[in-house]
């Protein structure tokens, strides 16, 4: 092999594993587009910090749980009670197929994660957003984005 064909496949190799990823002030811009921004008393910091905790802004990530289950997409929603991933029973409350929720064009996990967000508890059904955002002060989330 070249090493210029090596080149090329390497960096091949790297943009796809980096479109994985959503940059903190474009995914502040999607949510804010989709009215997330107070939605149930939630800040767009509120949703960033969760995408942080959770997903680590990585949109294609997927996590099998102890149980079984797999956590899907940038909030890593639950695959036994929120979406269809065909492995194992699901209650599908979103009515959606898990693999759907790691769309880049975030629309359906948002969808499902505003469902997600109205029942009670909240964003506390995030064990990671109660843990490591829930009563901290999180507007430097917010730091530098621009949402115009
Ligand atoms: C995003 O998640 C996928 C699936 O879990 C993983 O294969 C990929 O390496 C992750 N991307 C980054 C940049 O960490």
């Amino acid at each position: 092999m070249t090493s210029r064909l090596l080149i090329s496949l390497v960096s091949c190799l790297v943009a796809a594993h980096q479109a994985s990823l959503v940059s903190r002030c474009d995914l502040a811009k999607v949510l804010h587009q989709e009215d997330l921004d107070g939605f149930e008393g939630y800040s767009l910091s509120d949703w960033l910090c969760l995408a942080f905790v959770e997903g680590d802004f990585n949109i294609t990530k997927v996590n099998e749980n102890t149980d079984g289950s797999f956590d899907y997409g940038i909030f890593q929603i639950n695959s036994h009670y929120w979406c269809n991933d065909y492995r194992s029973h699901t209650e599908n409350i979103c009515q959606v197929e898990c693999q759907e929720l790691l769309s880049p064009s975030l629309l359906s996990i948002i969808n499902c994660a505003k469902k997600i967000v109205s029942i009670a508890g909240g964003m506390k059904n995030w064990v990671r957003w109660r843990l490591h955002c829930a009563g901290r002060p999180l507007s430097y989330w917010m730091t530098g984005c621009h949402l115009g």
